[in-house]
């Protein structure tokens, strides 16, 4: 007889773990490393398709990972965690992935703005298409420039989450997104 239970893993699947992890690593080179004003011409270009191709990056892993999210089975909310407390979590893991897809966006029409050229990882050239405007391209770059802020916002709440879980409430939260 098939039995219609309801299982809820205990951790996340390999899949998912590893799509946070690399999305965590690339996440944290865009934002820490996008100080391209110091450069030289010719290193702040090759700086910025490795960038643009890592953002894009971000659009892929993204909705792959939306995609196994909505898909596969993924571990319940924390019994023990009050509801607002649940709900303020799924609110922060929903704004992660609107802005997945929000700063490359911003990202986009900021390259298309800008008067030097940008390829992604060299090949395709994504530039131009727009008109050459300073006014536009510094307004667009505080609004990717912000985006990118957003993410680091909440990544600091998410991680002060994930220690509260480890050292006050000790339940081994982290572990749900370990091997
Ligand atoms: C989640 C993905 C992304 C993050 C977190 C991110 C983050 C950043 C940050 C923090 C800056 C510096 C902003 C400032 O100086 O105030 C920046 C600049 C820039 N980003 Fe991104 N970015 C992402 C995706 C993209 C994509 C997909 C593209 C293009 C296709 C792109 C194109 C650019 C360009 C052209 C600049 C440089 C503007 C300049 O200084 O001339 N970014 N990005
Ligand atoms: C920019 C970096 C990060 C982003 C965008 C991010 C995003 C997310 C998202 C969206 C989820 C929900 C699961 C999913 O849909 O895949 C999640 C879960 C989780 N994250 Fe992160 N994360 C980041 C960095 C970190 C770091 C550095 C830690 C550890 C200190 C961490 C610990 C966890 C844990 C423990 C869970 C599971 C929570 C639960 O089971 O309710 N994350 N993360």
């Amino acid at each position: 007889m098939i039995m219609n239970v309801n299982i809820s893993p205990k951790k996340y699947d390999l899949v998912a773990q590893f799509l946070h992890w690399s999305m965590t690593l690339i996440l944290l080179y865009l934002i820490f490393f996008s100080h391209f004003e110091e450069l030289p011409d010719a290193v702040m270009e090759s700086e910025i398709e490795l960038h643009s191709g890592l953002g894009l990056l971000i659009v892929v892993l993204g909705l792959v990972r939306w995609y196994w999210r909505k898909t596969r089975p993924r571990p319940a909310p924390v019994e023990t965690d009050p509801p607002w407390q649940t709900r303020a979590a799924e609110i922060t893991h929903q704004a992660f992935y609107a802005l997945f897809l929000l700063a490359p966006a911003a990202g986009i029409v900021l390259a298309g703005l800008v008067a030097y050229p940008v390829r992604i990882f060299g090949l395709i050239e994504i530039s131009g298409w727009l008109a050459d405007n300073e006014g536009a391209a510094e307004l667009m770059n505080s609004v990717h420039g912000f985006a990118a802020d957003l993410i680091l916002y909440l990544l600091i709440v998410h991680v002060a989450a994930a220690l509260y879980h480890q050292f006050v409430k000790r339940d081994g939260l982290i572990w749900r997104m370990t091997p």
